[in-house]
């Protein structure tokens, strides 16, 4: 997959932007401040729908302005897409692709396949649970429409049994709550357990091509991701050989819903689901003791872009072409070894925006393909 073309309209710094990408790598160079990562950003935008800095899309409107918008095109093996983008206060964020309108993110993601590397990403290792599902979901998400389509369902199906077991807080005892609850309980295990076999399915896969990709960029030692799931499931990760799935989802959905018999009483008195999905979690080890604790900051960083490396090996296999990269900050993220390895990486012809206020990156370089001077919200081509 290729993006050809990128246009802003009042978008961060940019008043009006127009610019052709290369097919290989693009390089973004200018000091702080100018709108390197501004349109990094853009980019994510159109390939998820949302950006990766804020859930306040208001933000992402140039100062001054009311509206923005922005349209990129794809070049996708199965044809061309042209993604828009645009946002007012009156109607939101409305996205088109093709010209059609898009309703739901759920019809929306896995468009336009973008991974991307950056400064925040550490928080996926030092950052809470939260962090490790968003990661986990927006990647199974981007591939998978099934699993877009559980997690909506489970959201939903949380939200009301949460309402409900506030409602009933009262009435323990009552059969007809014990009735509803049965049903709820229900309805939980048989999606949650389905998220949860395709989320260990997937850490399984990440761990191998992660520990590929750690590997390549010279790093010592074993890198391993392992689920834990919010109950125990006695293996925790699947091994090596061919899962059995059914098998494992009928063993899970007898111990989900063995928990919640166990915790039902707690759950009345504090009225929220204290077990599932929702409540997972995903542990890097290296050479068997968690990152999280024990790692430096370098090495934290190296499993982030071993990680992002196993994200585009993964992109390939499911959806059969490369995803785009975007590497913000490069320079101060990765030491001149790390990076070397990358470069060798990404010379396979995967697409990639890099931004640097470095100019010695470029030289780093075998093939620089284009190179934008970015100053102040305006770009020129520099070769
Ligand atoms: N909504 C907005 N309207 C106008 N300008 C904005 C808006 N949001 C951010 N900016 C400006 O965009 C600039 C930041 O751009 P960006 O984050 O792309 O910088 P950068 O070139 O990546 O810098 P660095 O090298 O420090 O990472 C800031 O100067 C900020 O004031
Ligand atoms: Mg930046």
């Amino acid at each position: 997959m290729l993006l050809d073309k990128l246009r802003l309209r009042n978008f961060r710094n940019y008043t009006a932007l127009d610019i052709e990408l290369f097919p290989g790598k693009n390089i973004l160079l200018g000091n702080n401040g100018q709108g390197k990562t501004n349109i990094i950003e853009a980019v994510y935008l159109c390939g998820t729908g949302k950006s990766y800095r804020t859930s306040r899309d208001m933000e992402l409107v140039r100062w001054g302005e009311s509206t923005f918008y922005t349209a990129s095109r794809f070049i996708r093996k199965n044809g061309d897409l042209l993604v828009e983008v645009a946002f007012s206060p009156e109607r939101g964020k409305r996205i088109r692709l093709n010209g059609v309108h898009q309703d739901t993110a759920i019809d929306y993601i896995g468009a336009a396949n973008v991974v991307i590397f950056g400064p925040d990403d550490l928080r996926i290792i030092k950052g809470g649970p939260v962090e490790r599902r968003k990661f986990l979901d927006s990647e199974i998400s981007a591939v998978n429409e099934r699993y877009r389509k559980d997690l909506a369902d489970y959201r939903r199906i949380l939200i009301q049994r949460n309402t409900y077991l506030k409602d009933a807080r009262h009435k323990v005892d009552s059969i007809h709550v014990k009735a509803a609850l049965d049903v709820w309980d229900e309805q939980l295990v048989s999606v949650g357990v389905r998220i949860m076999v395709r989320r260990a399915k997937v850490i399984q896969e990440f761990s191998a091509l992660a520990q590929n990709a750690w590997r390549d960029i010279s790093s010592l030692g074993l890198l391993k991701l392992i689920y834990r799931p919010s109950f125990d499931v006695e293996r925790p990760f699947l091994s090596d050989e061919q899962a059995d799935e059914q098998g494992m989802t009928k063993k899970w959905s007898a111990l989900f819903h063995d928990e919640l018999v166990k915790l039902r009483q707690d759950e009345l008195m504090r009225g929220v689901t204290l077990v599932g999905p929702h409540r997972d979690d995903m542990v890097f080890t290296l050479d068997g003791t968690d990152m999280r604790a024990f790692s430096s900051q370098g090495q934290q960083r190296a499993a982030v872009l071993a990680l992002r490396l196993a994200e585009l090996d993964f992109i390939r296999s499911e959806m059969g072409e490369d995803a785009i990269l975007l590497l913000d900050d490069v320079s101060s993220e990765l030491d001149p070894e790390k990076r070397a390895h990358l470069w060798k990486y990404i010379d396979r012809g995967i697409q990639t925006v890099i931004t640097t206020t470095d100019e010695k990156i470029v030289d780093e370089l075998s093939e620089p393909g284009k190179i934008f001077l970015v100053q102040a919200g305006s770009v020129q081509e520099a070769n």
